[in-house]
Protein backbone atom coordinates (compact mmCIF):
# COMPACT_ATOMS: atom_id res chain seq x y z
CA UNK A 1 0.00 0.00 0.00
CA UNK A 2 1.20 3.42 -0.73
CA UNK A 3 0.27 6.35 1.97
CA UNK A 4 -0.71 9.55 0.58
CA UNK A 5 -1.18 12.66 2.52
CA UNK A 6 -3.10 15.12 0.54
CA UNK A 7 -3.05 18.62 1.42
CA UNK A 8 -6.34 20.38 0.05
CA UNK A 9 -8.25 16.85 0.37
CA UNK A 10 -11.25 18.97 1.26
CA UNK A 11 -11.05 21.28 -2.04
CA UNK A 12 -12.75 21.16 -5.16
CA UNK A 13 -9.69 19.24 -6.59
CA UNK A 14 -8.69 17.57 -3.50
CA UNK A 15 -12.31 16.04 -2.57
CA UNK A 16 -12.26 14.16 -6.23
CA UNK A 17 -8.99 12.96 -5.76
CA UNK A 18 -9.89 11.60 -2.30
CA UNK A 19 -12.90 9.42 -3.74
CA UNK A 20 -10.06 8.55 -6.56
CA UNK A 21 -8.10 6.95 -4.25
CA UNK A 22 -10.70 5.43 -2.00
CA UNK A 23 -11.69 3.35 -5.32
CA UNK A 24 -7.71 2.12 -5.69
CA UNK A 25 -6.27 -1.27 -3.78
CA UNK A 26 -3.24 -0.07 -4.20
CA UNK A 27 -2.97 3.46 -2.02
CA UNK A 28 -4.38 4.67 1.37
CA UNK A 29 -5.53 7.96 2.31
CA UNK A 30 -3.41 8.45 5.94
CA UNK A 31 -3.63 12.21 6.15
CA UNK A 32 -5.46 14.93 4.98
CA UNK A 33 -5.10 18.71 5.51
CA UNK A 34 -7.80 21.57 5.60
CA UNK A 35 -8.19 24.77 7.99
CA UNK A 36 -11.89 24.72 8.08
CA UNK A 37 -12.88 20.92 8.56
CA UNK A 38 -10.00 20.25 10.77
CA UNK A 39 -10.82 17.62 13.28
CA UNK A 40 -13.69 15.95 11.35
CA UNK A 41 -13.19 12.60 9.41
CA UNK A 42 -12.81 12.87 5.80
CA UNK A 43 -14.98 9.90 4.81
CA UNK A 44 -18.02 11.29 6.79
CA UNK A 45 -17.33 14.73 5.42
CA UNK A 46 -16.98 13.80 1.66
CA UNK A 47 -19.87 10.64 2.54
CA UNK A 48 -16.95 8.38 1.56
CA UNK A 49 -16.82 5.37 4.36
CA UNK A 50 -13.95 3.64 2.92
CA UNK A 51 -11.57 7.06 3.70
CA UNK A 52 -10.39 6.73 7.47
CA UNK A 53 -8.03 9.75 7.76
CA UNK A 54 -9.05 12.52 10.20
CA UNK A 55 -8.59 16.05 8.56
CA UNK A 56 -5.88 18.70 9.97
CA UNK A 57 -5.60 21.83 9.88
CA UNK A 58 -1.66 21.75 8.99
CA UNK A 59 0.41 20.25 6.34
CA UNK A 60 3.14 20.10 9.67
CA UNK A 61 0.65 18.87 11.66
CA UNK A 62 -0.63 15.12 9.26
CA UNK A 63 2.72 14.95 8.30
CA UNK A 64 3.09 13.79 11.74
CA UNK A 65 1.53 10.49 10.43
CA UNK A 66 3.93 8.70 8.25
CA UNK A 67 3.45 8.73 4.52
CA UNK A 68 4.86 7.66 1.56
CA UNK A 69 3.91 10.87 -1.01
CA UNK A 70 2.88 14.04 0.09
CA UNK A 71 -0.15 15.37 -2.64
CA UNK A 72 -0.02 19.08 -2.58
CA UNK A 73 -3.71 20.56 -3.56
CA UNK A 74 -3.98 23.78 -1.70
CA UNK A 75 -3.46 27.84 -2.71
CA UNK A 76 -0.24 29.19 -4.05
CA UNK A 77 0.15 31.00 -0.82
CA UNK A 78 0.90 27.45 1.28
CA UNK A 79 2.20 25.31 -1.26
CA UNK A 80 5.92 26.19 -0.99
CA UNK A 81 5.95 25.75 3.04
CA UNK A 82 3.54 22.21 2.67
CA UNK A 83 6.34 20.58 -0.38
CA UNK A 84 9.33 21.84 1.84
CA UNK A 85 7.82 20.55 5.00
CA UNK A 86 7.04 16.92 3.42
CA UNK A 87 10.32 16.51 2.21
CA UNK A 88 11.40 17.23 5.31
CA UNK A 89 9.86 14.48 6.35
CA UNK A 90 10.96 12.01 3.82
CA UNK A 91 8.20 12.20 1.36
CA UNK A 92 7.84 12.00 -2.21
CA UNK A 93 5.86 15.08 -3.39
CA UNK A 94 3.28 15.80 -6.28
CA UNK A 95 2.34 19.06 -6.86
CA UNK A 96 -1.37 19.77 -8.43
CA UNK A 97 -1.66 23.51 -7.21
CA UNK A 98 -0.80 26.11 -9.47
CA UNK A 99 1.00 29.49 -9.05
CA UNK A 100 4.75 28.19 -8.13
CA UNK A 101 7.03 30.62 -9.88
CA UNK A 102 10.40 28.87 -12.20
CA UNK A 103 12.08 30.39 -9.05
CA UNK A 104 10.18 28.32 -6.05
CA UNK A 105 10.89 25.03 -8.30
CA UNK A 106 14.35 25.65 -8.54
CA UNK A 107 14.43 25.97 -4.63
CA UNK A 108 12.31 23.22 -4.32
CA UNK A 109 14.55 20.69 -6.47
CA UNK A 110 17.55 21.37 -4.51
CA UNK A 111 15.72 20.64 -1.41
CA UNK A 112 14.13 17.20 -2.97
CA UNK A 113 17.56 16.08 -4.64
CA UNK A 114 19.23 16.86 -1.33
CA UNK A 115 16.60 14.58 0.47
CA UNK A 116 16.77 12.04 -2.69
CA UNK A 117 13.37 12.43 -3.19
CA UNK A 118 11.07 13.26 -6.28
CA UNK A 119 8.74 15.87 -6.53
CA UNK A 120 6.46 15.82 -9.94
CA UNK A 121 4.67 18.96 -10.61
CA UNK A 122 1.61 18.71 -12.91
CA UNK A 123 -0.25 22.12 -13.75
CA UNK A 124 -2.79 20.18 -15.15
CA UNK A 125 -3.59 16.30 -14.78
CA UNK A 126 -6.12 16.03 -17.21
CA UNK A 127 -5.09 13.72 -20.48
CA UNK A 128 -6.18 16.30 -23.39
CA UNK A 129 -3.99 18.81 -21.77
CA UNK A 130 -0.90 16.89 -21.50
CA UNK A 131 -2.01 15.67 -25.30
CA UNK A 132 -1.95 19.38 -26.08
CA UNK A 133 1.34 19.83 -24.61
CA UNK A 134 2.98 17.28 -26.14
CA UNK A 135 1.29 18.36 -30.12
CA UNK A 136 2.15 21.76 -29.01
CA UNK A 137 5.84 20.51 -28.81
CA UNK A 138 5.73 19.09 -31.92
CA UNK A 139 4.08 22.46 -33.71
CA UNK A 140 6.39 24.50 -32.37
CA UNK A 141 8.93 22.56 -34.27
CA UNK A 142 8.28 23.29 -37.77
CA UNK A 143 6.31 26.75 -37.02
CA UNK A 144 7.88 29.66 -35.30
CA UNK A 145 4.88 32.17 -34.26
CA UNK A 146 2.06 31.13 -31.07
CA UNK A 147 0.66 32.98 -28.56
CA UNK A 148 -1.30 31.55 -25.78
CA UNK A 149 -4.49 31.88 -24.34
CA UNK A 150 -5.71 31.00 -20.73
CA UNK A 151 -8.99 30.60 -19.75
CA UNK A 152 -10.59 30.03 -16.35
CA UNK A 153 -13.66 30.92 -13.86
CA UNK A 154 -13.07 34.80 -13.01
CA UNK A 155 -12.31 33.91 -9.20
CA UNK A 156 -9.62 32.33 -9.96
CA UNK A 157 -6.33 34.11 -8.25
CA UNK A 158 -3.71 33.54 -9.55
CA UNK A 159 -2.43 34.19 -13.75
CA UNK A 160 -1.28 32.87 -15.75
CA UNK A 161 -2.85 29.39 -14.90
CA UNK A 162 -0.12 27.05 -14.10
CA UNK A 163 -1.16 25.06 -17.54
CA UNK A 164 -0.32 28.16 -19.28
CA UNK A 165 3.18 28.74 -17.42
CA UNK A 166 4.17 24.62 -18.34
CA UNK A 167 3.24 25.12 -22.05
CA UNK A 168 5.58 28.18 -21.97
CA UNK A 169 8.52 26.71 -20.46
CA UNK A 170 8.00 23.55 -22.92
CA UNK A 171 8.09 25.32 -25.56
CA UNK A 172 11.10 27.52 -24.53
CA UNK A 173 12.64 24.40 -24.93
CA UNK A 174 11.84 24.20 -28.33
CA UNK A 175 12.74 27.41 -29.56
CA UNK A 176 12.60 30.77 -29.06
CA UNK A 177 9.15 32.34 -30.37
CA UNK A 178 9.87 34.62 -33.30
CA UNK A 179 7.44 37.99 -33.18
CA UNK A 180 7.16 40.15 -36.37
CA UNK A 181 6.43 43.34 -34.30
CA UNK A 182 8.40 43.10 -30.46
CA UNK A 183 6.13 44.18 -27.86
CA UNK A 184 8.19 47.22 -27.05
CA UNK A 185 7.58 48.62 -30.31
CA UNK A 186 3.34 48.27 -29.77
CA UNK A 187 1.98 51.44 -30.51
CA UNK A 188 -0.77 52.41 -28.03
CA UNK A 189 -0.67 49.23 -24.79
CA UNK A 190 1.94 47.30 -24.57
CA UNK A 191 -0.31 45.31 -21.93
CA UNK A 192 -2.68 44.47 -24.53
CA UNK A 193 0.07 42.08 -25.96
CA UNK A 194 -0.37 40.15 -22.82
CA UNK A 195 2.21 39.16 -20.22
CA UNK A 196 5.54 37.71 -21.43
CA UNK A 197 5.81 34.55 -20.36
CA UNK A 198 9.69 32.39 -21.68
CA UNK A 199 9.24 34.14 -25.29
CA UNK A 200 5.56 33.74 -25.49
CA UNK A 201 2.75 35.95 -25.14
CA UNK A 202 0.72 34.64 -22.79
CA UNK A 203 -3.49 36.46 -22.23
CA UNK A 204 -5.21 35.09 -19.27
CA UNK A 205 -9.50 35.32 -19.48
CA UNK A 206 -10.72 35.38 -16.13
CA UNK A 207 -14.59 35.72 -16.72
CA UNK A 208 -17.75 33.19 -15.00
CA UNK A 209 -18.80 30.70 -17.69
CA UNK A 210 -15.35 29.53 -17.75
CA UNK A 211 -14.05 26.47 -15.43
CA UNK A 212 -10.41 25.93 -17.19
CA UNK A 213 -9.43 25.85 -20.81
CA UNK A 214 -5.80 26.38 -22.69
CA UNK A 215 -5.48 27.23 -26.40
CA UNK A 216 -2.15 27.83 -28.43
CA UNK A 217 -2.39 29.58 -31.83
CA UNK A 218 0.02 29.06 -34.38
CA UNK A 219 0.11 31.10 -36.86
CA UNK A 220 1.87 31.19 -40.20
CA UNK A 221 1.03 32.82 -43.88
CA UNK A 222 -2.24 32.24 -45.10
CA UNK A 223 -2.29 29.50 -42.64
CA UNK A 224 -3.41 29.05 -38.67
CA UNK A 225 -3.45 25.95 -36.47
CA UNK A 226 -5.25 26.15 -33.21
CA UNK A 227 -5.00 23.38 -30.16
CA UNK A 228 -7.46 23.76 -27.50
CA UNK A 229 -8.55 22.07 -24.38
CA UNK A 230 -11.45 22.79 -22.33
CA UNK A 231 -12.76 21.28 -19.06
CA UNK A 232 -16.46 20.93 -17.58
CA UNK A 233 -17.44 21.61 -14.37
CA UNK A 234 -16.24 18.18 -12.25
CA UNK A 235 -12.45 17.88 -11.25
CA UNK A 236 -13.03 14.16 -12.53
CA UNK A 237 -10.65 14.79 -15.15
CA UNK A 238 -7.78 15.69 -13.10
CA UNK A 239 -7.77 12.64 -11.24
CA UNK A 240 -6.62 9.55 -13.25
CA UNK A 241 -3.66 11.90 -13.71
CA UNK A 242 -3.27 12.29 -10.14
CA UNK A 243 -3.15 8.54 -9.38
CA UNK A 244 -0.66 8.00 -11.79
CA UNK A 245 1.66 10.79 -10.59
CA UNK A 246 1.48 9.12 -6.86
CA UNK A 247 2.07 5.73 -8.64
CA UNK A 248 5.44 7.49 -10.54
CA UNK A 249 6.60 10.32 -8.18
CA UNK A 250 8.78 7.62 -6.28
CA UNK A 251 10.53 6.75 -9.03
CA UNK A 252 11.90 10.33 -9.58
CA UNK A 253 14.94 12.59 -8.07
CA UNK A 254 14.83 16.13 -7.64
CA UNK A 255 11.89 18.55 -9.70
CA UNK A 256 9.72 17.00 -12.76
CA UNK A 257 7.12 19.43 -14.37
CA UNK A 258 4.83 17.38 -16.86
CA UNK A 259 2.94 15.01 -16.51
CA UNK A 260 4.43 12.64 -19.42
CA UNK A 261 7.73 12.70 -17.49
CA UNK A 262 5.93 9.03 -16.30
CA UNK A 263 3.46 8.54 -19.52
CA UNK A 264 4.67 6.29 -22.16
CA UNK A 265 4.17 8.50 -24.71
N1 LIG B 1 -3.00 20.20 -11.47
C1 LIG B 1 -4.28 20.13 -11.79
O1 LIG B 1 -4.69 19.32 -12.64
C2 LIG B 1 -5.27 21.01 -11.07
C3 LIG B 1 -6.64 20.79 -11.19
C4 LIG B 1 -7.51 21.60 -10.43
C5 LIG B 1 -6.99 22.60 -9.61
N2 LIG B 1 -5.65 22.81 -9.57
C6 LIG B 1 -5.04 23.79 -8.66
O2 LIG B 1 -5.10 23.21 -7.34
C7 LIG B 1 -5.23 24.23 -6.37
C8 LIG B 1 -6.50 23.98 -5.54
O3 LIG B 1 -7.63 24.19 -6.37
P1 LIG B 1 -9.13 23.97 -5.84
O4 LIG B 1 -10.00 24.47 -6.91
O5 LIG B 1 -9.31 22.57 -5.35
O6 LIG B 1 -9.19 24.98 -4.59
P2 LIG B 1 -10.19 24.94 -3.34
O7 LIG B 1 -11.49 24.30 -3.69
O8 LIG B 1 -10.21 26.31 -2.77
O9 LIG B 1 -9.47 23.97 -2.29
C9 LIG B 1 -8.31 24.33 -1.60
C10 LIG B 1 -8.08 23.31 -0.50
O10 LIG B 1 -6.90 23.65 0.20
C11 LIG B 1 -7.19 23.92 1.58
N3 LIG B 1 -6.32 25.04 1.97
C12 LIG B 1 -6.21 26.25 1.37
N4 LIG B 1 -5.29 27.01 1.99
C13 LIG B 1 -4.80 26.25 3.00
C14 LIG B 1 -3.80 26.47 3.99
N5 LIG B 1 -3.14 27.64 4.11
N6 LIG B 1 -3.55 25.47 4.87
C15 LIG B 1 -4.22 24.28 4.78
N7 LIG B 1 -5.17 24.03 3.88
C16 LIG B 1 -5.45 25.00 2.98
C17 LIG B 1 -8.68 24.26 1.59
O11 LIG B 1 -9.30 24.03 2.82
P3 LIG B 1 -9.47 25.24 3.91
O12 LIG B 1 -9.78 26.49 3.13
O13 LIG B 1 -10.56 24.75 4.79
O14 LIG B 1 -8.16 25.33 4.59
C18 LIG B 1 -9.17 23.26 0.55
O15 LIG B 1 -9.23 21.96 1.11
C19 LIG B 1 -5.26 25.55 -7.15
O16 LIG B 1 -3.95 26.06 -7.22
C20 LIG B 1 -5.73 25.13 -8.55
O17 LIG B 1 -5.31 26.02 -9.54
C21 LIG B 1 -4.78 22.03 -10.28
Amino acid sequence: MLRVCLAGATGWAGSELSRGIARTSDIALVGAVGRRHAGESLGELLGEPRLSAVISASAQEALGIPCDVFVEYTKPDSAKANVRAALEHGAHVVIGTSGLTDHDFAEIDSLARGANRGVLACGNFALTVVLLQRFAEMAARLIPQWEIIDYAHDDKLDAPSGTARELAARLARVRAPSMTIPVTQTIGLPEARGATLDGSQVHSLRLPGFVIGAEIIFGMPDQRLMLRHDSGNSALPYVDGALLAIRRVGTLVGVHRGLDTVLDI
